[in-house]
């Protein structure tokens, strides 16, 4: 049973989406607590509901942001947590938790990484007129949204997108690629080389979610 811990700043759909795939078996983790960087954060709800740990971490009581970190790669230490999943976490990762954690921390992103990096990749792509976006999830190293990535999907861009109609379209599949890729990981199944990572016993051509099938594309076309 892999050990997580999730760093959330807000809604935690993404979270709640975690919590699924656990609570209905498929994926075989457990959450060992939530932390998240603000006291509103609709993801303490989630928490509560499934009786799961959380802790609120207030940034402003430390005097930098390496201390501020330090203090949640210590929490996560002593909860016994292997792998640190970051959802929907608004802030970047400093050194004394990436050390603590290297290649055991997971992003998810709103978009094609590298493209869009940073906040609101699904309002930089539609302003920048892609006509495909997508979904990432990658380990976190020092940069910006920069890490090895794991699993992208992607979705049509329709004309007359906004960021809300793209953001909802991304999100139904980030709901889908972050416990894979989570079971991947508690499967032993993420070989890194790099910056590139290889998933063992991975099919030649598969229908899953890690190449959206064509049916997916087409059905968001209808629309
Ligand atoms: C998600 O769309 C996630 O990809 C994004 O924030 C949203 C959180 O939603 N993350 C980033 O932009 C990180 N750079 P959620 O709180 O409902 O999971």
């Amino acid at each position: 049973m892999l050990k997580i811990g999730v760093l959330a700043s807000g809604r935690g759909s993404n979270f709640q989406a975690i919590i699924d795939e656990i609570e209905k078996g498929k994926l075989k983790a457990s959450v060992e607590v939530l932390i998240t960087d603000s006291d509103s954060a609709y993801a303490i709800e989630r928490a509560k509901k499934h009786n799961l740990k959380y802790l609120f971490i207030n940034p402003k009581e430390f005097k930098t942001k390496d201390d501020f970190f330090s203090r949640i790669a210590d929490e996560l230490r002593s909860s016994g947590v292997e792998l640190v999943i970051l959802a929907g976490f608004m802030r970047i990762v400093r050194k004394p938790l990436i050390d603590a954690f290297r290649n055991r921390i997971m992003n998810i992103h709103p978009a094609l990484l590298p493209s869009f990096p940073g906040l609101h990749g699904q309002r930089q792509a539609v302003d920048y007129g892609v006509k495909i976006a997508g979904c990432t999830v990658h380990f976190v190293d020092e940069g910006m949204d920069t890490g090895p990535i794991i699993i992208q999907a992607a979705v049509p861009v329709h004309s007359g997108d906004t960021e809300d109609t793209l953001s909802e379209r991304i999100l139904a599949l980030e709901h889908q690629i972050f416990p894979e890729a989570i079971r991947l990981f508690s499967e032993g199944r993420l070989e890194i080389k790099g910056r590139n990572i290889r998933i063992k016993d991975q099919p030649q051509i598969s229908s899953s979610i890690v190449n959206p099938p064509l049916s997916m594309i087409a059905d968001s076309c209808r629309h």
